[in-house]
């Protein structure tokens, strides 16, 4: 298999569960995830990410609790609870300013988390671990900033799951490439009904 098959196959092999196995993920794993998360791209290099790395039960209990109520669903908190580590993703706000005015600096803030979060993605997939991402809720966020003890100026726009998957997988189809690449100029007819 040549290299670029090899990634393609990594990137297919990667997924989403939303049910896990209570199985600890080794610390060595968890290494490896991060180091994979450090190496990402960010605009002007700013790294903009803080990871609060979650093993506690009861802080996990309660990231449940929030995030059930916030979603007002009570049959999802195990996605919290049963996976072996949550990975709160934090943007400290203040990098918004750091950004030249003309800049779009939430664009290139969370467009760096994404890169993050991807190389993250892919090294656990490498594992067979799975990193399922769990965006929170705008009326989640103060009690998650207190729950973890955070500054007013730190916000949570997820909350990951890592750990064994608890499911099958499930099939997850996608555009086809001709269908969403436009030349030259863009191809009305081909836009979606939004
Ligand atoms: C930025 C972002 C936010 C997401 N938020 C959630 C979420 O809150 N809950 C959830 O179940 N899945 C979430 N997902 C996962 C997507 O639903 C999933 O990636 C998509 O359905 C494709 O499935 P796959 O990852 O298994 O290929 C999110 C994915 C991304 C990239």
């Amino acid at each position: 298999m040549s290299q670029d098959e090899t990634l393609l196959e990594l990137m297919k092999h990667r997924w989403t569960a939303r049910k896990f196995k209570d199985k600890e993920v080794s610390e060595e794993d968890l290494e490896k995830i991060l180091e994979a998360g450090r190496w990402a791209p960010s605009g002007g290099n700013k790294q903009p990410w803080e990871l609060v790395i979650i093993k506690d039960k009861d802080i996990k209990n309660k990231v449940a609790e929030i995030y059930s109520d916030a979603m007002g669903m009570k049959n999802i908190s195990k996605r919290y609870t049963t996976p072996s580590i949550l990975i709160a993703v934090c943007i400290d706000k203040r990098i918004v300013d750091s950004y030249p005015e003309n800049m779009p600096a939430e664009f290139i803030i969370y467009a760096s988390i994404g890169a993050m979060v991807q190389n993250m993605s892919l090294m656990a997939a490498q594992l067979d671990l799975v990193i399922s991402w769990g965006t929170q809720p705008k009326s989640a966020q103060r009690e998650l900033q207190e729950l973890l003890e955070l500054p007013d100026h730190i916000d949570i726009p997820d909350i990951l799951q890592v750990g064994y998957p608890a499911q099958e997988r499930y099939s997850s189809d996608r555009r086809e490439v001709e269908e969403f690449t436009h030349h030259d100029k863009i191809d009305e007819d081909k836009l979606r009904e939004i």
